[in-house]
């Protein structure tokens, strides 16, 4: 892939104040274009200066969805130099996710050497304060321009960058989640396992509803029975349960295979803990809970890196986890992760991915 290189000459002032970055808000100088159809498969690779896009009315993803997504970031270590956590991961599960709604899949090594060109363009950017990083955001989505739905014939890939702070206003202290009783997120068959916009639409009003009642996500049932429990709505959920961390499987893909949680259950049982990926009941969560066995309770994910839950909602019924307070297994999963990230620690797992 050759890629064309158009800097601004109109660059953005910097964020002056990283304290106040917020998630997502604001963005940097450029973004990388990648266009497709189906007569020249991938081509006119490009880094461009921001701005807005212009796309046909009738184009696909706004009438049927055809849209995926990937969350990844780059940290700013001591010694001044950038790097990201582990996109090749963020490449194959874009791949996985494109495969699932009929999008064109870009290749591993473009999705990669993109993210990477485009951070090293940017590489100013990228925040020097604890906790603040550029959270990267690919996208890929169907650009026919036509209202009849049928197999695609043109696509666009693009990747957006934001220096960002903590995902949650309230940083690393603890989140309060509500178990979601009504709408569903998944069914097996479905695309739960994809980062597709479209979970993101169907778990909306849901979202809405829990932050009214003023918490922050909720968690998800399984969508058949809804007795087991799935994820949160940016995030993987892990539970320590009795002494043994205890985590939903993937294995019905209707839960998304976040990175995060795929790196702490290897540093989980690296460090020796009894993990277990299975379906845990609402039943037995609660029976746990009421006998004082979930110890922990945390959620993993890009955006969200290990946010320990301090709040529990199940059936209307509010349970306090570990006091409300930070426990030592996430502490641990917390400062371990960042500590590769931000370059503090050895990356022993090699995910670190350098940004020349
Ligand atoms: N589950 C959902 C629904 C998400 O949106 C995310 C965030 O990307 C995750 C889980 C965590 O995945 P990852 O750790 O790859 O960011
Ligand atoms: C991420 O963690 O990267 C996500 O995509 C979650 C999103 C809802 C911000």
């Amino acid at each position: 892939m050759e890629i064309k290189i158009t800097k601004t000459t109109t660059p953005a002032a910097k964020p002056a104040d990283e304290s106040k970055l917020g998630f997502g808000k604001c963005f940097t100088d450029h973004m990388f274009i990648y266009d497709w159809n189906d007569k020249d498969g991938w081509h006119d690779a490009r880094i461009v200066p921001f701005g807005n896009i212009s796309l046909h009315p009738a184009s696909t993803v706004f009438h049927y969805a055809l849209e995926v997504f990937e969350g990844l970031k780059a940290y700013r270590t001591a010694d001044g130099s950038v790097q990201l956590f582990r996109p090749i991961e963020n490449a194959k599960r874009m791949a996985d996710s494109a495969e699932r709604i009929g999008l064109p899949v870009v290749p591993v090594d473009d999705f990669v050497e993109a993210v990477k060109t485009l951070i090293s363009v940017d590489k100013d950017w990228c925040p020097y304060s604890d906790g603040c990083s550029l959270y990267i955001r690919p996208f890929l989505f169907g650009t026919d321009a036509s209202v009849g739905l049928h197999t695609l014939h043109s696509a666009q890939f693009i990747i957006i960058v934001a220096p960002s702070g903590a995902y949650y206003a309230n940083g690393i202290n603890p989140v309060d989640i509500m178990i979601e009783t009504h709408d569903v997120r998944a069914v097996r068959g479905g695309t739960g396992y994809t980062k597709c916009g479209g979970n993101y639409a169907a778990a909306q009003r849901a979202t809405v509803e829990a932050e009214k009642k003023g918490f922050s996500q909720v968690l998800w049932l399984d969508g058949v029975e809804q007795k087991y429990i799935e994820e949160v709505g940016a995030m993987n959920i892990m539970f320590k349960i009795d002494g043994t961390v205890v985590t939903p499987s993937i294995a019905e893909k209707t839960v998304l295979p976040g990175i995060t949680r795929k790196s702490m259950l290897e540093v989980l049982r690296d460090k020796g803990f009894k993990v277990e990926e299975r379906k845990i009941s609402v039943q037995e969560l609660t029976e746990a809970v009421k006998a004082g066995k979930v110890e922990e309770a945390w959620g993993t994910g890009t955006a969200a890196v290990v946010s320990p839950v301090g709040k529990l909602q199940i059936e209307g019924v509010d349970y306090i986890i570990n006091g409300g307070k930070i426990g030592e297994t996430t502490q641990m999963l917390y400062d371990t992760l960042t500590g590769i990230q931000w370059g503090k620690i050895e990356d022993k797992y090699g995910w670190i991915v350098p940004v020349d």
